[in-house]
């Protein structure tokens, strides 16, 4: 753990130059508008250690799969959202010497993330080797009202008298650094560069996107020489000599287009670039930014939450949000929300379970039911692909096997025992169409995909479980659940649950639907989904009282975290794999995330028992796994235990928890982190398709606002110590249960109920 910024609740600052983390500061101050983004990387030249990152949201390439011995059903290839073009590419010569904070001594570095305006800017003052000092103010955004543009206005002054050639260009010779195999995923189109205006196409390598990347450059003051244009292969430029005298300050903007056949004829994408420049230049800078910021705010008035009393807290939850709606803006069904979003490439930049079990009810609460449901059609418009992959593997008869990793409904992830086992992702799939339909009461999503949806995953169930007589019920042999620190177990509790309520929910879905619009399901498959739900093999032990993770978890050494040395910690790090099979540690909640998907199933005694038994074994090595502990810690009222957990979620990142910011950051962990305050202290929940709060402060915080959109309501609800207020913002009534209680809150009304 880090202390790499201050607490502030609005903003993330870094103060002071720090080479050493440049890569940790990158990732923290990434911008995305959900179509695109990237790290934070400077726009002058930087030679010091960086990881550059300019991604385009669907734009992949089908990496071949790396493994020592192949087995059949293998993926071919791993997807990965490709490193794309530099839009930003800036290169500053004062006096013939490069300006390079790697080589220059950098003074009063400052680089400050507006999260309320979703602006980057950065101050510094350098000496660069030849004596010559300048001082640099940037402003950067990545457009959320416009997908195509991004911006930034660039100030340079100098001390002394002196010449300085500025090249404004679009960098295309750019490589992912987890690359498989190859470098160089992009062929060359064409490159033009005219007077300020430089644009490179190039196409992606098998996958065939076509891609255009421009850049124009103006300056605040005309300067006085014409630009010199250049280009190469991937590569064009402009350049402008200008001699400045002392203090005088060059100030230009850079406006940058990033355009993707994804979206555009390919024919077509250069001159969609240059539009998008023309109409942005016409505009200018300022107002630009104003419709940015604009944007910012209206995002801002339904996901927002305030927490007084812990900053903290309040900047680590906010940095998430942030992140959040930098990555997925949910107008867009053939996109989705990659692990590290726009701020990295590990994990490739494309979807798992984590979008449907993780993501989800942030956007359910925060967003017009729009933005959910082209979550869910992401999924429904994979589905012969799911399918396909399960055929693959030896179902039949429409059976969907989703993919543990995928972007365009191909399985990708390149480890058996994750790829063939871990096959609960399925489960989260059916439960999201549940949780959709709850949250917004929009059941016609059920003819309109979801029972294709539902069908096909409860026939996979019905075919994946086998027939155990010595055990005379169904059971579902080599698994893995969520703990991905055991593999080829054999019934996992959760993957069993998940298919048990998967087949009774589509069931009852398929008897309540009109049968004219249902898909076709024999009697005999009805009978038969019917059976392996009622006679599924889930494990307990009714002696310690609790589920059990698998059948043979208690043959394990029943040790506990607090039996480990600090110096095993983490284990994924210090431990063989083979050790880390064996043993009893937990990697994320697995039981858990069970009794939390259905909590409304389990009493609390009996919550309190697994609780009590898996917390202790979980080393909550993926980041996804303290924020469903920090739910059901409230639920159990130990408010402590809940806030240690939340803040471990909610500052991942801005603390480098696990040493592993520089990588990017957890995007999808970050939905984790809302879902422990609202869900979890906020206490909000859905039983019935009726909402229901019950806000809990825990120690050190004197109040928690959050804003949320249900059916037609929009609530603004805020609890301090004393008493809890919630607003209802619509003109409709809205009817809820607070701590219990029904009440109903006329259209534009407060009510205010003591604790
Ligand atoms: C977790 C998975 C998750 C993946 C991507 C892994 O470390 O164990 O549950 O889907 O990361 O976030």
């Amino acid at each position: 753990m880090k202390n790499l910024v201050a607490h502030d609740p609005w903003h993330v600052v870094q103060d002071g130059f720090d080479a050493e983390n440049n890569r940790v500061f990158e990732s923290l101050f990434s911008l995305g508008n959900g179509h695109f983004g990237g790290r934070g990387n400077h726009e002058e030249t930087y030679s010091g250690d960086s990881l550059p990152g300019n991604y385009l949201a669907g734009i992949y390439y089908p990496d071949p799969t790396r493994v020592g011995w192949w087995k059949n059903g293998y993926p071919d290839y791993f997807a990965k959202v490709l490193n794309a073009p530099d839009w930003k590419t800036l290169s500053i010569r004062v006096n013939d010497v490069e300006l390079d904070l790697a080589t220059a001594e950098v003074a009063e570095y400052r680089r400050e993330l507006n999260m309320r305006e979703g602006t980057l800017e950065r101050s510094f003052t350098a000496t660069l080797s030849n004596g010559v000092e300048v001082h640099v103010e940037s402003l950067r955004f990545v457009s959320l009202p416009n997908p195509e543009l991004g911006a930034f206005r660039y100030r340079i002054t100098c001390a002394t008298d002196a010449s300085v050639v500025i090249t404004s260009a679009i960098q295309g010779d750019v490589v992912n650094e987890d690359s498989n195999h190859e470098f160089g995923f992009w062929d060359p189109v064409r490159e033009a560069a005219q007077d300020n205006r430089t644009v490179v196409v190039s196409k992606t390598k098998k996958t065939e996107f076509v891609v255009a990347i421009g850049g124009s450059l103006t300056f605040a003051a005309e300067p006085e020489v014409e630009a010199t244009t250049f280009t190469r292969s991937l590569y064009a430029a402009s350049t402008y000599s200008l001699n400045v005298s002392a203090g005088q300050t060059i100030e230009m903007v850079k406006l940058g287009a990033n355009v993707t056949s994804r979206t555009v004829d390919p024919s077509l994408v250069e001159d969609r670039c240059n539009q998008v420049l023309d109409a942005a230049e016409t505009k200018g800078f300022l107002e630009l930014l104003a419709d940015h910021i604009g944007a910012w705010e209206r995002n801002w008035e339904t996901s927002d939450v305030q927490i007084t009393g812990d900053p903290g807290a309040q900047q680590g939850i906010r940095f998430n949000i942030f992140g959040l709606n930098s990555t997925f803006t949910g107008d867009d069904p053939d996109l989705n929300i990659g692990p590290k979003g726009f701020t990295g490439e590990k994990y490739g930049g494309v979807t798992y379970w984590d979008t449907e079990a993780f993501c989800l009810p942030f956007y359910l609460a925060t967003s017009a039911p729009e933005v959910s449901k082209n979550l869910l059609r992401y999924r429904h418009r994979q589905l012969g692909k799911a399918i396909e992959n399960a055929e693959k593997l030896g179902f039949t008869d429409g059976a969907a096997l989703y993919p543990m990793v995928t972007i365009n409904g191909e399985e990708c992830h390149n480890e058996w025992e994750i790829t063939f086992e871990e096959i609960h992702r399925n489960g989260a799939i059916a439960f999201a169409i549940f949780n959709y339909i709850r949250y917004t009461g929009d059941s016609r999503y059920l003819v309109e995909g979801g029972l294709d949806v539902l069908v096909a995953i409860s026939r996979f169930w019905a075919q994946r479980v086998s027939w155990s007589h010595k055990r005379a019920c169904w059971v579902m042999l080599g698994v893995t659940g969520p703990n991905e620190y055991e593999n080829n177990v054999n019934n996992n509790w959760y993957t069993s649950l998940m298919a048990q309520w998967t087949l009774r929910y589509t069931l009852a879905s398929l008897a309540e639907t009109d049968a004219d619009s249902v898909p076709d399901v024999s009697p005999e498959e009805l009978a038969r989904w019917a059976d392996v739900a009622e006679r599924i093999y889930l494990p307990e032990d009714a002696e310690r009282g609790i589920f059990l993770q698998q059948s043979e978890y208690l043959d394990k050494e029943m040790i506990t975290v607090a039996d480990l040395d600090s110096s095993d910690r983490p284990l994924n790090q210090k431990w063989s794999w083979d050790r880390i099979l064996r043993s009893p540690f937990i990697k994320q909640a697995d039981v858990l995330q069970g009794m939390w998907v259905f909590e409304d199933r389990f009493d609390l005694p009996t919550l309190q028992r697994n609780f009590d038994f898996y917390e202790p074994r979980t080393v909550h090595e993926s980041s996804l796994s303290p924020s469903i502990h920090a739910v059901l810690a409230v639920r159990l009222g130990r408010l402590d235990k809940a806030l240690e957990m939340m803040l471990r979620t909610a500052r991942l990142d801005l603390d480098d928890y696990n040493n592993d910011t520089e990588d990017g950051c957890h995007t999808t962990s970050m939905a984790g982190s809302w879902i422990a305050v609202v869900l979890g202290f906020g206490g909000l929940k859905i039983v019935d398709g009726q909402l229901h709060l019950n806000p809990q402060l825990p120690p050190g915080w004197d109040g928690l606002a959050f804003q949320i959109l249900h059916r037609s309501a929009r609530l603004n609800v805020s609890a301090t110590t004393e008493e809890i207020t919630i607003e209802n913002q619509s003109v409709t009534p809205a009817t809820l249960f607070l701590a219990g209680g029904q009440l109903t809150i006329a259209g534009q009304e407060m009510v205010n109920v003591p604790l």
